[in-house]
């Protein structure tokens, strides 16, 4: 402030004095955000220095669509007037002093917004003001739901999700893995709000029935998207389906049954059951959705029928009884067949298997030998070949494993019970043992007689004759021993 005093003559030191701070006076905020419905305060205070200055009115205008209104007047004298007001009190200044002309309004119309200008008349500069620029949102109302449609080909609408009396308008927009899209719709209404629709259409099939789609509403009242979930409702007939027939139903049977259960949109409630012939024979009693037959008897060897209704539709199903003379026994028969087809499939492939790895097992052995030979160091030896009577190694690697299946007919009972459980051992007790292995006492004589002895006894031994002996004889000892190299592995430790 010392520089435009300076400056100043100083007949009119007082008047540059106030120019220079005046702008300051009045002070407003430049913008403020008010809730449709809530209350809004807009600030104005002068900042008096001193006495020089004499504020005689505060008034408020409105300035909108070019012209400024009255809003707001304050005169010491008389009680503060709100020119626009119909509504008493909606208008008000804060206080009433004419330091302090801050305005308040509420509860907030949409036709609030505009550009507010805060004066005040002073002497001897005359008015001075400051202008707020008041915006007026409005929280809109989110909801979101299914539109219930008839599963048909034909694009429909299958959710609406709206977004009411927003300002500005929300933006709506759906997360959904269907193949579907939205079409959305703006209307203004009368108080300046806007109101958002958005529809997700798609071809209604049944399977869309139940899927949940979001609908997901960004606005700027909200620090969120609101994410609204449907479950859509698409409406279809019923699926009917008649269970619980076995087969199995001959004359002086108990207790025979039939249920009906039906899927639909809405579901089913309603079962109506009957035969192709009309109605139900005296013997059978109906519960709901089941058919129950306490006895069975010639009356129902017949078609029952059960016909399921709901909104949309009503469809039946038929069930053909077939009334024995004599308890179905084929039902057992043909378990028993898979049983035994089974156990011919494992003994074939494990036939197969043997004999693949037989065949490797001596190209290996005579290709080792075409290489002791050769003369001279060879530039890369394979790692040995298993031998069957190589006693130093009691873990078989990969390359071993595959050739310990030629042991297989040397199985010891006591090793696969924990195995494959007491079944197996029991029909492992009845297998007669191919290839008596020499005892223990045995072993050790012939250890002492040379070490060469029991390598060529298991030479003998030809492995061919052994697997497909072994398999032929007796399925099901075969199926236990030969399915896992584990049992080959534990019964090699026997006679090692
Ligand atoms: C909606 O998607 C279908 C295909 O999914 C397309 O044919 C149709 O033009 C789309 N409608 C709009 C309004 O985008
Ligand atoms: C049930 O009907 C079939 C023919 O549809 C007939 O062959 C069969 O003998 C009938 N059973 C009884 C128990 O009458």
């Amino acid at each position: 402030m010392g520089a435009p005093r300076s400056s100043c003559a100083f007949a009119s030191l007082l008047f540059c004095l106030l120019s220079a701070a005046i702008a300051q006076r009045v002070k407003v905020l430049d913008e403020v955000t008010g809730y449709l419905g809530q209350e809004v305060t807009l600030p104005c205070n002068f900042v008096s220095t001193g006495n020089e200055i004499k504020v005689s009115l505060v008034t408020w205008m409105k300035e909108a669509a070019g012209r400024k209104q009255n809003v707001a007047v304050f005169h010491p004298d008389h009680k503060p007037n709100y020119p626009l007001e119909t509504e008493q009190g909606r208008i008000r200044f804060k206080t009433q002093t004419l330091e302090d002309a801050t305005l308040i309004i509420g509860p907030l119309r949409m036709a609030d917004e505009g550009t507010y200008a805060c004066e005040f008349a002073a002497y001897p500069l005359g008015s001075e003001d400051g202008t707020t620029n008041l915006v007026v949102l409005a929280k809109p109302t989110n909801t979101a739901e299914a539109q219930e449609v008839k599963a048909s080909n034909l694009e429909l609408p299958v959710a609406v999700c709206i977004s009411d009396r927003g300002k500005p308008p929300a933006r709506i927009t759906w997360q959904s893995g269907l193949n579907g899209n939205a079409t959305v719709s703006e209307v203004t209404n009368a108080d300046g709000t806007v109101t958002v629709t958005s529809y997700y259409r798609m071809v209604p099939t049944k399977e869309a029935n139940g899927q949940r789609i979001t609908c997901i509403v960004e606005h700027k009242t909200q620090p969120q998207p609101e994410a609204l979930p449907v479950v859509l409702s698409i409406l279809y007939p019923p699926e009917v389906t008649i269970e619980g027939y076995d087969d199995n139903w001959y004359l002086s049977r108990n207790e025979a049954t039939l249920k009906c259960t039906a899927k639909g949109n809405p579901p089913p409630t309603d079962f109506i059951w009957s035969t192709a012939n009309g109605p139900l024979p005296k013997t059978v009693e109906v519960q709901g959705d089941i058919l129950l037959v306490r006895n069975v008897d010639a009356s129902v060897n017949t078609t029952f029928r059960c016909q399921a209704t709901n909104r949309v539709g009503q469809v039946s199903t038929d069930q053909v009884i077939f009334v024995r003379d004599k308890p179905n026994l084929e039902g057992a028969g043909t378990t028993g067949g898979i049983i035994g087809g089974l156990i011919a499939a494992i003994v074939a492939v494990a036939v197969v298997a043997t004999g693949i790895l037989i065949c490797r097992q001596q190209q290996k052995n005579r290709m080792d030998r075409e290489e002791d030979d050769q003369e001279g160091p060879p530039a890369y030896k394979p790692p040995p070949p298993c031998q069957l009577s190589d006693e130093t190694e009691p873990v078989p690697t990969p390359s071993e494993a595959e050739s310990i299946p030629l042991k297989a007919p040397f199985y010891e009972p006591s090793t696969t019970d924990d195995l494959f459980g007491g079944v197996a051992a029991t029909t492992m007790e009845e297998a007669p043992r191919y290839h008596e292995l020499p005892t223990l006492e045995e072993r050790e004589a012939a250890a002492d007689a040379g070490p060469s002895m029991e390598d060529e006894y298991l030479d003998q031994i030809n492995p061919i004759y052994d697997a497909l002996s072994f398999a032929a004889t007796e399925e099901e000892a075969a199926m236990a021993p030969m399915p896992t190299d584990k049992a080959f592995i534990m019964s090699r430790a026997m006679y090692v």
